[in-house]
């Protein structure tokens, strides 16, 4: 039987959209790297701490935004070691996410994930989520 997928969506700062199937199960930052899709904190400095970190909340350089709110409350709960590690994210929002977190499942068909641009000034400005 084939592996289930959901179609997800990320848009990058330019507003460049890239739709790609992501098997359930799979983390948003696993099915990004699968598809060459660069997520906020690839500089020089955050692949460092993300080397280190492997998935293991130690760094944010995982971080997408969730493009609409109905999405958003069906993922569950962020930890508290999430929280954290979100709130030295860049351009922080009230639907970031750490990647690594966020796993593929049926209810998640269709979601679209912003990648925040890695320069803290201009973080998310002219970001504007889309209504679904
Ligand atoms: Fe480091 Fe997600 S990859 S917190």
């Amino acid at each position: 039987e084939p592996e289930e997928e959901i179609s997800v969506t990320f848009v990058d700062k330019d507003g460049d959209e890239k739709l790609i199937k992501v098997p359930v199960g799979m983390s948003m930052l696993e099915a990004a790297h699968e598809n060459d899709i660069e997520l906020e904190g690839m500089n020089f400095l955050m692949l460092i701490k993300y080397r280190a970190c492997e998935a293991s909340l130690a760094c944010s350089t995982c971080h997408v935004i969730v493009m609409d709110m109905e999405y958003y409350n069906k993922l569950e709960d962020p930890t508290d070691e999430e929280n954290d590690m979100l709130d030295l994210a860049f351009g922080l929002t009230e639907t970031s996410r750490l990647g690594c977190q966020v796993i593929a499942k049926p209810e998640l068909d269709g979601v679209q994930l912003a990648i925040p641009s890695a320069t803290r000034n201009f973080a998310v400005d002219g970001y504007v989520p889309k209504p679904h």
